[in-house]
């Protein structure tokens, strides 16, 4: 990037690029509070970063060069800003609750008017099924929901429902089916009761593979035990933005639930796409979680820049990608109910920012998309956190947790605690070679270690330290902490795919790969030889195809 903030920032970097975090904490005992910002029960403190106040400063003055202020108030406002499909990014306003209208770019008409109808049309649903009005076939109950869709029309709920368990409402299972893989399906639909069972179809589109495969295969389940064609009605609605092919896949457009194309698949969970979350948790925890989204896209809104926590976020990653080349990011929830969270961001993040040409269709300067992966504690911590300590690269990260458990059970929580702060503070500390011989010293001492093999360890001991983290700290995992959580990523993506220039709302590159495999599935469907593909594919396929003579 070859701005004049890009320049100052690189300029910048050359002289605090080796600076030590253990040094900043040294020289500014008031580090944490300067680096750390808060909104409502959300504290999140960046002091662990190898940042100084100028850097801020610069990062700052990049947002402003690139931008960042006015693309928000575009996004928030409705233009289309999504301009490789023309379309407006308004998942904002399906958690609008300022009551304020929201109009599309060149579109007549309130969208909220919409968006609340449908709201009330899950919540009269919902309250149906759970008052037992909404009954199966044979008048039975619902007692479980399955929900069927990939992507952004899985993962959202899948990881919101596990996050939420503890609000789930008695006598309600959910289950979720998104890969094509039979498994998924059989698996899933193996022990349930046709007669209470619930599917619930998920895809914007309604023109996904997966999903489509999925729901036939589950119709055709239900259709084996129930016989009776006109009962699918009752076991089976929609969520998409497509009527015409919900219709033709045989479900009544009475029974599907809107939204529309102003929402990217990975930005939906807060509307109709939360239908199974509303199901699970009833539709009060899904507007509190909708609230509390809504209080940070006011706070991304209205805070200011050094106060702005998805702008710091949004920039710190810019820090370590563009300048520091740390191209991953890890994100680890010291919680086990969002154990799913990581895989959601996943999509959030990677799909958004994984392109390498601008909105403009230039190639980007430099880095964009990082590679975000992550896990929850403390798990990970006897999986991969060797690298994090003590690998070549560094991996800067997000630590979550909550102050209070919803499973109290002895010193558990404590335990868990400490190790969520003891974590980021000797990934900053680290532990140098003074201090790494007077612990082998001290083994030798207690009889642990022969005095000869000191020297021999002490390399291995030693912790470089300077592995920037953020503590991202909470009171409780409820409904509106979560959709504060949430939100707050989705502006950092916001913010780095401003800066970049890219257009983090499309996603042109999943196409290929689909249009590749139905070309590859056309020549699965027979036993001919294969030879239009390059060798590797032919000779795989052809090695397929003998495999599978052999198995039949
Ligand atoms: O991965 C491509 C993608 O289009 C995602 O963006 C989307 O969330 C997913 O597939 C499912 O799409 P749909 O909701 O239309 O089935």
């Amino acid at each position: 990037m070859s701005t004049d903030a890009w320049k100052k920032l690189q300029a910048h970097f050359e002289t605090v690029a080796d600076l030590h975090m253990r040094d900043l904490f040294e020289e500014d005992g008031n580090r944490s509070a300067e680096f750390s910002c808060s909104l409502g029960d959300l504290l999140v403190d960046y002091s662990k970063n190898r940042v100084t106040r100028e850097t801020i400063e610069l990062l700052l003055e990049l947002a402003e060069e690139a931008g960042v202020f006015r693309r928000r108030d575009e996004m928030f406002s409705g233009r289309r800003i999504n301009s490789t499909e023309d379309r407006a990014v308004l998942h904002t306003a399906l958690r609008n609750r300022s009551g304020n209208p929201v109009e599309v770019e060149g579109q007549a008409g309130d969208v909220m008017e919409g968006v609340g109808r449908v709201l009330e049309k899950m919540r009269q649903f919902c309250e149906g099924v759970h008052t037992g009005q909404w009954r199966g076939y044979t008048d039975s109950k619902i007692t479980d929901i399955v929900s069927i869709g990939i992507g952004g029309s899985a993962l959202g709920p899948l990881m919101v429902t596990e996050a939420l368990k503890p609000y789930a409402r008695s006598g309600l299972k959910i289950h979720f089916v998104s890969n094509v893989d039979g498994t998924d399906v059989v698996e899933t639909v193996k022990d349930l009761d046709a007669e209470s069972t619930l599917f619930v179809v998920v895809s914007k589109t309604f023109t996904t593979e997966e999903t489509l495969a999925n729901a036939l295969s589950a119709r055709a389940w239900f259709l084996e035990r129930v016989g009776d064609s006109s009962a699918v009605a009752k076991h089976f609605v929609a969520v998409s933005v497509n009527e015409e092919a919900v219709t033709e896949f045989g479900i009544d457009p009475a029974n599907m639930f809107e939204f529309w194309d102003w929402v990217g698949g990975r930005y939906s969970i807060w509307g109709a796409v939360g239908l199974p979350i509303a199901l699970y948790v009833g539709m009060d925890h899904f507007e509190s979680m909708l609230e509390g989204a809504h209080e940070m896209d006011r706070h991304f809104q209205d805070a200011e820049p050094g106060e702005n926590i998805p702008l710091l976020l949004g920039l710190l990653g810019i820090w370590y990608n563009n300048f520091f080349d740390m191209p991953t990011h890890a994100v680890f929830p010291y919680d086990q109910y969002l154990r799913h969270l990581p895989a959601y961001l996943q999509q959030l993040d990677m799909e958004s920012c994984g392109k390498s040409v601008t909105a403009a269709g230039q190639p980007v300067e430099g880095n964009t998309g990082m590679i975000l992966w992550g896990g929850p504690g403390t798990d990970g911590q006897h999986a991969y956190f060797q690298l994090l300590h003590q690998g070549t690269s560094i991996v800067p990260a997000d630590f979550i947790a909550f102050a209070e458990s919803q499973n109290p059970l002895g010193d558990h929580h404590e335990k868990l605690l400490a190790n969520f702060f003891a974590q980021t503070e000797a990934l900053m500390l680290g532990r140098g070679e003074e201090e790494a011989r007077q612990d082998l010293l001290a083994d030798v001492e207690q009889g642990r270690l022969a005095a000869e093999r000191v020297e021999e360890l002490l390399p291995h001991k030693v912790f470089a330290g300077n592995r920037p983290s953020n503590s991202i700290f909470m009171r409780r995992l409820d409904p509106h902490a979560l959709g504060v959580l949430l939100a707050m990523y989705e502006h950092k993506v916001f913010v780095q795919g401003c800066i970049w220039g890219i257009n983090p709302y499309d996603q042109w590159g999943v196409q290929l790969g689909k249009t590749l495999a139905s070309r590859v599935f056309k020549d699965l469907q027979d036993e001919s030889p294969v030879s239009t593909h390059d060798s590797s594919t032919n000779a795989l396929l052809n090695h397929y195809k003998k495999l599978r003579r052999e198995i039949e």
